[in-house]
């Protein structure tokens, strides 16, 4: 009789349930039965975030179609996807260097979700099923800052726009600094990580990141040289990090967004290759209105403005971080509502770090810090070396 009623239990389980589970559409789906086990995730800011199962994020991205796949950073690659109710989304799958235990990944996931400003790029949920690690972002039409500036897009950004774009950014790491309920830096500022929506409205991604790897793994991106351009020296030589070291990234952007180039350019005249160092030598010459990217001028701009994002741009990449002014001052000068009094001065050695070997003109990892510092950190070197 027991052994009826135990095969009966099992048929009911194998046949009953995943009818059931099929019939649960994403977007009603409570995170309840995930974490039910996990009462302490069922609480607070989880509540606005979806539990996707693995299922539906590869019927939302057709199987993780090469065809979906929106780029391949140094967390993993991303899909966009689009949900049964016409939602798009982008899928971020998380490399396996993670290895983080489900629990830790949802406190983590739970952290960044709480964390919510309109400059900053919104996690709708995750998904956490076996080894792998998924998480679920907002869909931005225009994509990456980093298409639009230097990349192969022939869309144009006028002056005002790029204002905006400028002004976003510095508030969403205002926010990110000063005012959430935890002080976050975020450690990886580029034009990558700048998402614009349909009216190019910038939005920070992957802030918060680095939480879901190891310590000595967080700084990896697979486009490392690039990513060092925007590095304050303090963080890359010493590993000293603070929110001054997204200040720095921050200038080297603006400067990028005012000259529509990347901040390393080596197909270029040597003096132009370094986008800082080019800026202080212009600057030095009171010529710093070179750098403006021609196609802007058609457009008309009023000089006084870009004048002054320039001077913002070179306060943020003074070589003493307490020489950068915070966020919430950068945002205060943009909007006028404090003067530029500080005058930016030159670095007593250059802030950028030698990725070439400038007498062999050829790529060597120690060329990057040949002076007696050392490299803070291991996978940093083993980037450079490989
Ligand atoms: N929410 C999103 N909406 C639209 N496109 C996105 C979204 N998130 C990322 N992308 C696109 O996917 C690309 C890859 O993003 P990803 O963050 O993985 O790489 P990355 O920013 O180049 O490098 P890193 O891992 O160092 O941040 C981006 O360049 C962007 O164009
Ligand atoms: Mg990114």
């Amino acid at each position: 009789m027991l052994l009826i009623i135990i095969i009966m239990l099992v048929i009911l389980w194998r046949y009953v349930k995943p009818k059931q589970l099929k019939n649960l559409d994403i977007s009603t789906r409570s995170p309840r039965s995930k974490f039910k086990s996990l009462p302490d995730y069922y609480s607070g800011n989880l509540r606005t975030i979806s539990y996707f199962d693995y299922q539906t994020l590869k019927k939302a991205t057709k199987n993780f179609h090469p065809e979906n796949q929106l780029g391949m950073g140094g967390f993993g690659p991303v899909y966009q996807g689009v949900l049964n109710d016409k939602r798009m989304i982008a899928v971020k799958k998380l490399s396996n260097k993670s290895q983080q235990g489900e629990s830790e990944f949802l406190g983590e996931v739970r952290m960044i979700t709480s964390i919510q400003h309109k400059n900053l790029l919104r996690l709708l949920g995750c998904c956490s099923e076996g080894p792998q690690r998924l998480l679920v972002y907002e869909f931005m039409k225009n994509r990456s800052l980093d298409n639009i500036i230097y990349g192969p897009d022939d869309r144009f950004l006028d002056w005002n726009t790029r204002f905006q774009i400028i002004l976003g950014i510095a508030r969403g790491l205002q926010y990110l600094h000063e005012d959430s309920h935890i002080r976050i830096v975020h450690r990886d500022i580029k034009a990558s990580n700048v998402l614009l929506d349909e009216k190019f409205h910038p939005k920070i991604g992957d802030f918060g990141l680095a939480r879901f790897f190891p310590e000595d793994e967080a700084y990896l991106s697979t486009t490392i040289a690039g990513t060092l351009g925007y590095t304050a020296p303090e963080y890359a030589i010493r590993g000293e990090l603070s929110e001054k070291a997204d200040i720095y990234s921050f200038g080297v952007l603006v400067l990028e967004i005012i000259s529509s180039r990347k901040n390393t350019d080596l197909s270029l005249p040597s003096e132009m290759q370094y986008l800082p160092d080019y800026a202080w030598k212009l600057h030095e010459r009171s010529r710093i209105m070179d750098l403006v990217d021609p196609k802007l001028r058609a457009g008309g701009f009023i000089e006084k403005d870009v004048l002054q994002m320039c001077n913002v741009a070179l306060l943020c990449l003074q070589q003493r971080p307490s020489l950068r002014p915070p966020m919430s001052e950068i945002v205060s000068m943009l909007t006028c509502k404090v003067k530029l009094t500080r005058m930016p001065m030159k670095p007593t050695f250059s802030g950028r770090m030698r990725c070439f070997d400038e007498s062999s003109s050829s790529e060597t990892a120690y060329g990057v810090f040949s002076s007696p510092l050392t490299i803070y950190s291991p996978q940093l070197a083993k980037s450079f070396s490989s």
